[in-house]
């Protein structure tokens, strides 16, 4: 199948092909609400400061994860010369000729390097207006060969983006009331799944008819995404679809099941979905992190532990969820409803 980056390059594409056009679009209306502001976190207020701001960053942190699953990150330390040179190589990966992607279209949802286009091309009917590749990281650490000076961006991306990630959750569990240690070894975080994906979405002529992504929420703990300065990521929230108006440099993350699995529904996941545009091309480089995918994950015991808190997730193991997930059709929390 021909990447979305050909169809939308071709001259005189003035319509798009009818197997990329909704007549209902999922959850229609593009309204969002200028009072809804996502809230922010200042990684800075983490550590290295006094007990009571990271007393109050961390109810800050909580309160996010509760009210909206999505918050912004800023002062984070990762160099923004770093960012940009990571979505600028992901340009260039997007920028090879088909036959040299060809060499990483992946057959499996846990191939190390798979490249493709929409989701899943093999079970969908209508697909999305979207190219991408994803990289397994760790604990493994794996890279596509090209182009020059890929890899180098992505291990270092990759490696900053995780040590900001594994802060940020030591504040989720503080704020959940759970010991580190105990999450940590609950979760084998030390061996935690995390893969990169960088998504393209070209300019599309008919953007009110396609979808970049459908809602959906996303399998892991926390997802990290950053982007080349273009939106189009939409978070649900109280009903409606909030356009995320990213503060430049900074990361945005959402919730995924396994934190809604893990804090026993406190934390449920957010849906979010990707629109796209007819000017310019989007790229979003989205990290997930998840626990060792042979964990096999269940609510944390000291949540459950009172009667009128029953677990509410059934366990299963990471590696299976994603293989779910991942194998299917991307549809809201289609899969996270299998374990309930
Ligand atoms: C995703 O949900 O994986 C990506 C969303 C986006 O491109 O903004
Ligand atoms: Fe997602």
């Amino acid at each position: 199948m021909k990447c979305i980056k050909t169809l939308a390059e071709s001259p005189d594409l003035k319509t798009i092909p009818s197997n990329y056009a909704y007549s209902v679009k999922p959850n229609e209306t593009r309204a969002s609400d200028p009072e809804d502001s996502v809230p922010i976190i200042d990684f800075s207020l983490l550590t290295n400061v006094s007990p009571e701001q990271r007393s109050k960053t961390i109810q800050d942190l909580g309160k996010a994860c509760q009210e909206w699953g999505f918050f912004m990150v800023v002062n984070h330390g990762v160099p923004e010369a770093l960012m940009k040179a990571m979505i600028n190589a992901s340009d260039e990966f997007f920028n090879l000729t088909e036959e040299e992607k060809q060499e990483f279209a992946g057959k499996h949802v846990l191939d190390p390097i798979r490249c493709g286009t929409s989701f899943n091309t093999s079970k969908e009917k209508v697909f999305f207006w979207r190219d991408f590749v994803k990289v397994i990281v760790h604990p493994e650490f794996h890279s596509p060969n090209k182009p020059i000076g890929f890899s180098k961006h992505l291990s270092e991306y990759c490696e900053r983006t995780r040590k900001v990630a594994r802060e940020l959750l030591r504040g989720i569990w503080k704020s959940l009331g759970l010991e580190e240690s105990y999450v940590d070894k609950a979760l084998n975080m030390d061996s935690g799944f995390q893969s990169f994906t960088a998504n393209l979405y070209p300019p599309c002529p008919q953007p009110e008819l396609a979808m970049g992504l459908p809602p959906h929420s996303d399998h892991g703990l926390l997802t990290f995404l950053i982007q080349n300065g273009v939106g189009g990521l939409q978070v649900q929230h109280n009903g409606k679809w909030v356009n995320v108006n990213a503060i430049p440099n900074s990361y945005l993350v959402n919730t995924g099941d396994h934190l809604e699995i893990f804090s026993n529904g406190k934390y449920r996941s957010v849906i979010h979905r990707a629109v796209v545009n007819n000017r310019v091309t989007r790229i979003s480089l989205p990290i997930a992190i998840g626990p060792s995918l042979e964990t096999s994950v269940s609510p944390a015991s000291t949540l459950v532990e009172s009667e009128n808190n029953p677990p509410r997730y059934v366990p299963m193991k990471y590696r299976q969820y994603l293989e779910l997930q991942q194998g299917n059709l991307l549809d809201g929390k289609s899969c996270l409803d299998r374990v309930r």
